[in-house]
């Protein structure tokens, strides 16, 4: 049995508006867990929260990950212990090349592994000198760069400068394949791809997908639920998650639109 990631009643304000008024929901690793809902309905929201982007003021609730609640740890904590975002709008960072940063990402991961982060810093730093040497990491690179479909000239670029949307949202799972966490957040993987560019990445995704990495793949369409196939779908609205069902609940949303869910929840939902 995997671990699993639990969010407890998950309250978060914006801009001191709450958007998060309360969200309950599981991932487990190995699972494939879908996120649907209307625009501005918070699923992006609870993906920076999870990750703990500092815009984002949790007022409530616990999201638990290995025995701990992780809303007291730092990003890159929670980065270490396994989790992984998949931004709807990767930024990009002028001067770093893709291949340094994902090299960085990695050896702090490693680090992480050989050494307990309550080790001494010497021995933290000293362990980190181990970190993956630049042929290993070219070989490791290329390799995911060609299961992905990426032209190895991307990992000299500056990370996601004049990358088009769909080379951003590539090299975004590039980084997740590398990593390797053990939750992957995907928080609209599939905007902006065109057909043959989604199939790539879904494969790519569908090839870590496994006992030791599940997801939560957070899309507005049945579409990519057709390559990457979730076991169970949450529908999110207005800050709640109000439905939670198999993989025929996308096929429904597609059919009937978010109207059934208006009725049945608009006005009860109001804060
Ligand atoms: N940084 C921010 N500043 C101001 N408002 C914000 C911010 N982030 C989110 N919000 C507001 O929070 C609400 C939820 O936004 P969020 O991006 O989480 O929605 P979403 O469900 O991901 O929508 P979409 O499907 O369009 O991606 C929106 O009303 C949005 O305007
Ligand atoms: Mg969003």
């Amino acid at each position: 049995m995997g671990e699993v990631l639990e969010i407890r009643d998950l309250r978060v304000k914006v801009d001191d508006k709450e958007i998060l008024k309360g969200v309950n929901l599981t991932v487990e690793q190995g699972e494939v867990h879908a996120l649907m809902g209307p625009n501005g309905s918070g699923k992006s929201t609870l993906a920076y929260s999870i990750m703990g982007h500092p815009g984002y003021a949790v007022t409530g609730g616990e999201v638990i990950w290995k025995g701990q609640n992780i809303l007291e740890l730092s990003s890159d904590e929670r980065s270490r212990a396994g989790l992984f975002l998949a931004f709807q709008y990767p930024v990009s960072i002028p001067g770093v090349t893709v291949a340094n940063f994902l090299r960085t990402a990695i050896n702090a991961r490693r680090k992480a592994q050989e050494e307990p982060s309550d080790a001494p810093l010497a021995a933290q730093q000293a362990a980190g000198k181990k970190g993956i040497s630049i042929p290993e990491f070219r070989k490791l690179m290329m390799a995911k760069m060609k299961m992905l479909g990426m032209d190895p000239a991307f990992a000299g670029r500056y990370l996601n400068e004049g990358f088009s949307g769909g080379e951003k949202k590539r090299n975004e799972i590039l980084q997740m394949a590398l990593l390797e966490p053990q939750i992957a957040i995907l928080d609209e993987t599939d905007s902006g791809l065109d057909i043959d560019a989604m199939k790539i990445v879904a494969e790519g995704v569908n090839r870590l997908l496994g006992p030791n990495m599940g997801a939560l793949v957070i899309t507005h369409y049945q579409r990519l639920l057709d390559y990457i196939k979730p076991q169970r779908i949450s529908i999110l609205f207005d800050g709640r998650v109000v439905m939670t069902g198999g993989p025929e609940l996308a096929l429904e949303l597609e059919r009937s639109g978010y109207e059934l869910i208006r009725e049945q929840y608009g006005d009860k939902v109001t804060a």
